[in-house]
């Protein structure tokens, strides 16, 4: 096999050159590439510097992390990034596009970093639940200062090279097209000067940076381990020699690879990369332009789907019904990007920008020119079924016609239209301009170009996609009906929503079913008879305790929407409780975990049965993304394979549901639904 290293003499400069599509990931043959390289740079009396770069998008992205949980073969990085900083000529690194996690680090080793204007510097590894584990985190702090060794770290986002040219991260910007050039006069200009080790320099220790930075993060960080490990590897960095703070990173970087977090965000990071992929579709396939995008509803989804196209730049025409609908649509849309301008998130021109691309009408006919249009009216089967009929009118041949429904089933709204080929679910999660879900649903007759065109539009908008099969709720609603049931059921039983909402906000979900019926509507889908109580619904709706809005709902709300729990549910609860007779017991956290969150892997297990859902991993992305499942534990299937499939089973058949037949041959089989 050809190495992916590659040596270039240019007078006694030697530029090695790493090429190991498509992100120079540092796998083993480029770190053995990348190990000769140095001994025979510095070995070679006739080569007085090095350099080292990248061909491709980007210099070293990182390790390579399909190496993790297998033995490591030599030379590991942290020796590489060693030998690279020991070497007694200078070694420069020409760093373009992401120079991230051991990337990062084996740049921080090299004597001088030279950057293009463009390139990004970074350690994600927090994201992986890890932290840099070859020096990163001993040697950013003694180059560029405790505050942003923490923040690089701790948080994982990358800084673009002007900042860390600034910081001291980086030596030298050079020319956008010249990196290669302008590293080769760098290292000359540096031959026989003193080399500069960034493992020699200290680190100045900063503790009240250290206790703002704690602070300002403490929900971000809330039940991550990765976190405070990264903290205090760069505390360490300020109290101990080099060589003993590299030791304190090495067995907290272990720690974290052995644990189940870091597992979790490894699955999700690859989970969130396979999404993207269709099976039984090949990669090449012609996709359709789609140059503009029609959005029919102004409500907050229109509105908000409609902001993602304006942001990546596709223009939009929104259509309403009445001229005031419109006009507040659009002024909602105004408003949002405002304040994201105010945040110092866009500029006021982005802002014009933005605005300058939308047209609204109250004219479907003015969809004619749309590539992809996209109906977010309210959810009524006929209602759909309506504007579709006329949209095979209007649209122009090949346009591609989306529903965002939650629910309904899209092969009953394709069949209205001549064209079912073109029509698909294109289900946006609400604020569709914030949250990163969007479940693409293939009806029976979606062509394979419509749905290939959506999911590849879909990344452009910076959305993470899921391809999604025809059925009630397609994934991640339809797991989310099982959970809403047992929950009222164990209302009824003695909990209080209080208690159940707790266990799902302590298990790291960002609220519980009863705040997320609050916060959509405890009237959404009543039959608005409020002499018809058949339910603790139909009671709490027909009281106008419709949630957040009517400022009280499963809970009552202070102006500030402050949460308290309700004298008047318990009431209406307890009312329930004798009219049925329900049998009343102790709800434990164990039952309710049992009973909530087990259902919804049981449900998975269905949708993956069914088809409806193409693998278990994208049925993990869609709740890590649509419904804030902590990332930490993987999504539900991933978390069921850590619990144990049999032990899912025997929880759910004590509680008397009907277990999923693939859940129960992948328990008795000992196998996982992730690998
Ligand atoms: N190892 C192995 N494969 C990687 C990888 C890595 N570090 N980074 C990306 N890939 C793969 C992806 O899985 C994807 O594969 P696929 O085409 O088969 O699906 C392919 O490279 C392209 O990746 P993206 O689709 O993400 O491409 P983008 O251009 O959108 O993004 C990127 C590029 C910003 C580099 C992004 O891939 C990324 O963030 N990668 C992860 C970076 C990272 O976390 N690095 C730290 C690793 S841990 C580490 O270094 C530990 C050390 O401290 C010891």
């Amino acid at each position: 096999m050809t190495s992916p290293i590659t040596l270039h003499r240019h007078g006694d400069v030697l530029v090695i050159v790493s090429d190991n599509p498509p992100v120079n990931a540092l796998g083993a043959a480029v770190r053995q590439g990348l190990e000769s390289a140095i001994k025979e740079g510095v070995a070679d009396a006739s080569i007085a510097a090095m350099v080292i770069r990248c061909e491709g998008r980007t210099f070293f992205a990182g390790a390579d992390i399909t190496e993790f949980g297998k033995p490591m073969a030599e030379p590991a990085l942290p020796a590489l990034v060693d030998m690279i900083e020991a070497a007694d000529k200078p070694v420069i690194a020409a760093i373009h596009g992401t120079a991230l996690g051991g990337g990062c680090e084996v740049a921080l080793s090299c004597h001088y970093r030279i950057a293009v204007p463009s390139a990004k510097l970074g350690f994600p590894e927090v994201k992986l639940g890890l932290l840099p584990g070859a020096g990163g985190t001993q040697r950013a702090p003694r180059l560029a200062g405790v505050p942003l060794a923490l923040e690089m770290t701790a948080k994982g986002d990358p800084i673009p090279a002007k900042r860390a040219l600034d910081a001291g991260l980086i030596d030298r910007l050079a020319g956008e097209d010249s990196l290669e050039a302008d590293a080769l006069r760098f290292a000359k200009e540096m031959i026989g000067k003193p080399l500069p080790r960034a493992s020699q320099k200290t680190a100045t220790p900063d503790p009240e940076a250290v206790a703002a930075f704690t602070k300002a993060n403490a929900r971000r960080f809330r039940s991550f381990d990765a976190p405070a490990a990264n903290i205090a590897c760069v505390v360490k960095a300020t109290e101990v020699p080099f060589e003993e703070g590299i030791q304190f990173e090495r067995q907290e970087f272990m720690k974290l690879m052995m644990g189940v977090q870091s597992a979790a965000q490894r699955h999700i990071f690859f989970a969130e990369r396979k999404a993207a992929k269709i099976d039984g579709i090949a990669d090449d396939i012609a996709l359709r332009s789609i140059k503009r995008v029609g959005v029919i509803g102004a409500g907050t989804m229109g509105g908000g789907i409609s902001m993602n196209f304006l942001s990546a730049g596709i223009p939009v025409t929104i259509v309403e019904m009445q001229q005031e609908a419109l006009d507040r649509g659009t002024a909602t849309i105004r408003k949002n990007y405002e304040a994201t301008a105010a945040k110092g998130r866009m500029t006021a021109d982005q802002v014009a920008a933005a605005m300058g691309a939308l047209t609204p009408t109250l004219k479907l006919d003015d969809l004619a020119d749309c590539d992809l249009i996209i109906e977010a009216v309210y959810e009524e089967m006929g209602v759909k079924k309506d504007i579709f009929g006329k949209l095979d009118g209007i649209a122009k041949p090949g346009a591609i016609l989306a529903s965002n429904t939650s629910y309904l089933d899209i092969n009953e709204i394709a069949a209205v239209t001549k064209r079912p080929g073109d029509v698909l679910g294109m289900h946006f999660f609400s604020p569709a301009n914030v949250m990163k879900l969007l479940e693409v649903v293939r009806g029976d007759k979606t062509a394979d170009d419509v749905l290939t065109t959506v999911m590849a539009l879909a990344k452009k908008i910076r959305k993470v996609a899921v391809v999604a099969g025809v059925c009630h709720g397609f994934i991640g609603n339809r797991m989310l009906m099982p959970r809403q049931v047992e929950a009222m059921k164990l209302l009824m039983e003695g909990a209080t929503p209080e208690q159940i909402d707790k266990v799902h906000v302590d298990f790291g979900m960002p609220m519980g079913p009863f705040q997320m019926s609050d916060l959509a509507g405890v009237d959404i889908g009543w039959h608005r008879d409020p002499t018809r109580i058949e339910s603790i619904r139909d009671a709490l709706a027909a009281e106008k305790r419709w949630g957040q809005k009517t400022k009280a709902g499963f809970y009552d709300y202070d102006d500030k929407r402050n949460p308290s729990p309700s004298p008047r549910v318990a009431e209406i609860i307890e009312d329930f409780r004798k009219k049925t007779g329900a049998k009343q017991h102790e709800v434990t956290t164990e039952e309710i975990v049992e009973r909530t969150l087990y259902p919804m892997v049981n449900e998975g297990a269905l949708i993956l049965a069914e088809g409806k859902a193409q693998r278990a991993s994208d049925i993990d992305v869609v709740w890590i993304y649509g419904y804030g499942w902590p990332v930490y534990r993987g999504g539900p299937m991933f978390w069921a394979d850590t619990q144990g499939l049999k032990k899912i089973v025997a929880g759910l058949e004590k509680h008397g549901f009907d277990v999923a037949p693939l859940l129960r041959e992948k328990a008795d089989r000992g196998e996982r639904f992730t690998s």
